[in-house]
């Protein structure tokens, strides 16, 4: 792999807090990843950015195409990286695992009765086995695509759905994971259900009243996309009433941090060694192609 700064190109990584003040250390290209793009970048000489990762909410991209400036991301590169948590979190919701790890920490300094305790624990977090549940899976892209198949070979049945392309086109899913024809249909067969779609005006929100009143009681969802995808004043309520049993998010903030039922995580789901080096490679050679010979290729 060529280093881009060798190839004589002027590019930048990281452009959080980055300026330019003139042309002459204006970049042709950035490479970033959950940096916000500080406005003035944009009035330079930049020909092109790359995003380490699948989401470009982070770059005015509507602005940049107005500019006739390229937007990169990195599709697939960090898909097993995030297919992996979310098959490790839903096993660990249903195990309770998350609570009884921290209340047996709060055990510390109990001495001799630990034993004990332990045992009355074990009763405290009894779970449920993931064999035989459903498991929505809405968006079937690379990372959608991967949870799916996945999910059968846990004994889960698995029920797809894809506001953008047609479950049978999607990307490389098993036969065997089940078609719903409406968004609708797959909220009220889950068990379990995790989303993989792009933030748009369109999917803003719709984790929403209208669609936690159709979900099964108890309904675990898990949002490795985005939070805004999610209505937090809605699920509090459905969260407060019992009508979905845990939600675990990859993007907490205030509305939900410390609620009952609420997993937060530090958006951990591309967050792994492969995951990075596969972005970062994916995002370089973008940038690298289209500097020097002008190709587009988005992967
Ligand atoms: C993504 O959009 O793929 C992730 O948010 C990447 C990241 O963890 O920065």
């Amino acid at each position: 792999m060529n280093n881009i700064a060798d190839v004589g190109l002027n590019v930048f990584k990281n452009a959080e807090n980055f300026q330019v003040n003139d042309e002459t250390n204006s970049p042709d290209g950035i490479l970033l990843r959950s940096a916000n793009l500080h406005d003035t970048v944009l009035d330079h000489n930049v020909k092109a950015i790359a995003r380490a990762g699948a989401g470009v909410n982070n770059i005015p991209v509507q602005e940049c195409t107005e500019r006739g400036i390229v937007v990169f991301n990195t599709p697939g590169a960090n898909a097993n990286a995030v297919k992996e948590l979310i098959l490790t979190t839903i096993m660990a919701v249903s195990r309770n695992l998350f609570d009884g790890v921290n209340w047996t920490n709060g055990l510390k300094g109990q001495g001799d009765a630990i034993p004990k305790l332990v045992e009355a624990g074990k009763k405290q977090f009894v779970g449920r086995e993931v064999k035989g549940k459903t498991l929505g899976v809405i968006g079937l892209g690379h990372i959608g695509a991967l949870v799916a198949n996945n999910a059968l070979d846990l004994d889960m049945d698995v029920i797809g759905f894809d506001p953008f392309i047609s479950v049978d086109t999607a990307w490389n899913l098993s036969r065997n994971v089940q078609r719903a024809l409406t968004i609708e249909q797959l909220f009220a067969a889950s068990d379990y259900i995790t989303v993989h779609v792009p933030l748009t005006d369109n999917t803003r929100g719709m984790f929403n009243k209208e669609a936690f009143s159709v979900m099964k009681n108890g309904a675990v969802i898990l949002n490795f996309s985005r939070g805004e995808l999610v209505n937090e004043e809605d699920m509090r309520a459905a969260l407060d009433n019992g009508k979905v049993g845990k939600y675990v998010t990859d993007f907490p903030n205030e509305n939900v941090i410390g609620m009952k039922n609420v997993v937060p995580i530090p958006h951990l789901g591309a967050s792994t060694t492969e995951s990075e080096e596969n972005c970062a490679l994916m995002a370089a050679r973008q940038m690298k192609d289209y500097l020097e010979t002008g190709n587009i290729k988005n992967s």
